[in-house]
C-alpha cells in the first residue's frame, strides 16, 4: 500500500508574494500540481494535500483534480508539526507513507520509484533522497554513519564544521508509516526555528537509508524567486532537448520556451525569442520564428510563422503568417493560405488559399477559398450592442480599403472596389462599388 502526502500549508516568506508558495508557476503550471501529477504516475491509495496557509486558494487551484484529500494544518507549526496532524487519517494504515515537499517540483516519478524500492529492498523504516550539492546553502545536512544516516541537522542549526557537510535532504521520504507513527509524537522544538522538524524523525528510527541522486537538479527545492527561475530554466533545458533528441532545431534555445504539454514534429526549426505554450503542435517542417508567440494552437505541416502571435486556432498545411500578423482565439486557416504584415484576425475561418496580406482587420467572418483581401480590409463586425458575421465567398477581390458592415454576405466571384463601404449583400459575380464619385477642379491653384 502506498499513500502520499504532500507538504503545502507553508507560506514561503521569502517569495515575498500574496501567493502560496506553492501556487507559483514553472512553464503554466503551479509547483503543487506538477507534483500532483507526478505523484499520480505511481497509483497511490491515497494523495494527502496539506494546506494551511491561505488554503480557499489553494483548493480553488485545484478544483479540477480528482482524487486528493485536503488536511487542514492550523497553525503551521513545522514539517514534523504537518504529519502529526495527518497522522489522524492514517491510524489504522498499514504501508508507505511517501512525503514530498511541496516546493521541490522537478522530482520524477522514476526517481520516486527509486526510492520505495530502495526502501523496501533494504526494508528500512524510511529512505530519503539526499544528493551532494556544490552549494548546499538553505537545505538539511546529511550525516551518515556506516551506510545508514544518523541525522540531518537544518542549517539554521549547523555549526560552522557541520554546514561544510554538502550533502543534502532532498525533502523527499518513503516511510514505513508504522515505524514513523511511533516516532512522531517524540519530537521536539528544541532548535533555533523553534519549529517541530519531520528531519528529525530520521535519528529517532532505527534504519534510515538514502537514495543518493546523481542529478542534483531534480531536487532543486524553491524558497526564493531566484531559486524558481533556476528551476525553470531547468525544466526548459529538459523540454527542449527532448525535443532536439526528437528532431526539432531550436536557433537559439535559451531564448525560446516551450510548454511540457506542446507536440513538435521533425525538422521544425524554431528560431529565436519564440515561445509555444499551453497545448500546442507544431507539425513537421514548419519555422516558427524569430518573435513568435503560439498558445493552445495547431500549426500543420510546412507552415511558417515569423513575427506573429496566435492563440488557440487552427493554422493548417502550408499556411504563412507574417510578419506582425495576430491570430485571436477561434480562427482557422486553410492551406496555402497567407496571412500578412499587421493583420488581425478574431474567430473567423479563412478558405484555402486566400491572401489576406497587409493591414486588415478580419472577425467573425467566414472566407472562402481563393479570394483576395485587399490591403486595410475591416470587417466592421461590432454595431455597439452585438458582434455580426461576415461572409465572403470564393475566388473574390475585395478591393483595398473596403469596409464592410456585418451582417454581410458577399457571393462568390464577387469584386469589390477599391475604397467601398458595403452594406447591401452581394450576389456572385457582381461588381460592388460604393464611392463618391471623383471630382476633378480645374485650375484650383491660381497660378502668378
Ligand atoms: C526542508 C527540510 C530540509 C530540506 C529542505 C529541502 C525540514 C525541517 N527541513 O527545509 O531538511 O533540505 O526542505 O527542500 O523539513 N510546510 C508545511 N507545514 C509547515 C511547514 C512547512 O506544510 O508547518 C511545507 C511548506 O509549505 C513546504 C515544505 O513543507 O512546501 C518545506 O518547508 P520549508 O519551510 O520550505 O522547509 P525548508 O526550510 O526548505
Ligand atoms: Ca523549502
Amino acid at each position: 500500500m502506498l499513500s502520499v502526502a504532500i507538504l503545502a500549508a507553508g507560506k514561503g516568506t521569502r517569495m515575498v508574494s500574496n501567493l502560496p508558495k506553492v501556487l507559483h508557476k514553472l512553464s503554466g503550471e503551479t509547483l503543487l500540481k506538477r507534483i500532483i501529477n507526478t505523484s499520480k504516475k505511481l497509483n497511490p491509495d491515497k494523495i494527502f494535500v496539506v494546506i494551511g496557509h491561505k488554503p480557499f486558494l489553494i483548493k480553488d487551484s485545484l478544483s479540477d483534480v480528482k482524487d486528493i484529500s485536503f488536511i487542514l494544518q492550523e497553525p503551521q507549526l513545522g514539517t514534523g508539526h504537518a504529519i502529526q496532524v495527518l497522522s489522524k487519517e492514517l491510524i489504522d494504515y498499514k504501508g508507505d507513507l511517501l512525503i514530498l515537499n511541496g516546493d521541490v517540483p522537478l522530482i520524477r516519478t522514476e526517481s520516486l520509484k527509486e526510492l520505495i524500492k530502495v526502501r523496501e529492498s533494504n526494508n528500512a523504516d524510511v529512505s530519503l533522497v539526499t544528493t551532494k550539492k556544490e552549494s548546499p546553502f538553505g537545505y538539511g545536512r546529511v550525516f551518515k554513519k556506516d551506510n545508514l544516516i544518523e541525522k540531518i541537522i537544518e542549517e539554521k542549526d549547523c555549526t560552522v564544521t557541520e554546514k561544510l557537510n554538502n550533502t543534502v535532504n532532498a525533502g523527499i521520504y518513503c516511510f514505513d508509516w508504522s515505524k514513523l507513527s511511533e516516532v512522531l509524537s517524540n519530537l521536539e522544538t528544541n532548535n533555533n526555528q523553534k519549529e517541530i522538524y519531520l528531519t528529525d524523525t530520521i535519528s529517532l528510527l532505527e534504519k534510515s537509508i538514502s537514495y543518493d541522486l546523481k542529478e542534483e537538479e531534480e531536487i532543486q527545492g524553491i524558497n526564493n524567486r531566484i531559486d524558481l527561475a533556476r528551476c525553470e530554466q531547468i525544466l526548459q533545458r529538459r523540454i527542449k532537448k527532448k525535443h532536439m533528441k526528437n528532431g526539432v532545431t531550436f536557433v537559439n534555445p535559451e531564448s525560446t520556451t516551450v510548454s511540457e504539454e506542446s507536440i513538435i514534429g521533425i525538422d521544425v526549426i524554431i528560431e529565436a525569442n519564440s515561445h509555444i505554450r499551453g497545448f500546442s503542435e507544431i507539425s513537421d517542417n514548419c519555422i516558427i520564428g524569430p518573435n513568435s508567440y503560439i498558445e493552445n494552437s495547431s500549426i500543420k505541416k510546412n507552415s511558417k510563422v515569423v513575427n506573429s502571435t496566435i492563440f488557440n486556432s487552427e493554422i493548417m498545411d502550408n499556411v504563412c503568417i507574417g510578419p506582425y500578423s495576430h491570430i485571436r482565439p477561434g480562427c482557422s486557416i486553410c492551406p496555402d493560405s497567407k496571412v500578412g504584415n499587421y493583420v488581425e484576425i478574431k474567430n473567423s475561418h479563412i478558405g484555402k488559399s486566400v491572401k489576406v496580406n497587409h493591414l486588415s482587420y478580419i472577425g467573425d467572418s467566414n472566407i472562402g477559398k481563393n479570394t483576395n483581401i485587399g490591403a486595410g480590409t475591416i470587417t466592421a463586425n461590432f454595431n455597439g450592442t452585438k458582434k455580426n458575421q461576415t461572409f465572403i465567398g470564393d475566388n473574390c477581390s475585395i478591393g483595398s480599403n473596403t469596409v464592410l458592415i456585418a451582417p454581410i454576405n458577399v457571393g462568390h466571384s464577387v469584386t469589390i472596389g477599391a475604397g467601398s463601404v458595403i452594406n447591401k449583400n452581394v450576389e456572385n459575380n457582381a461588381l460592388a462599388i460604393s464611392r463618391v464619385k471623383q471630382l476633378n477642379i480645374k485650375n484650383w491653384k491660381k497660378i502668378n
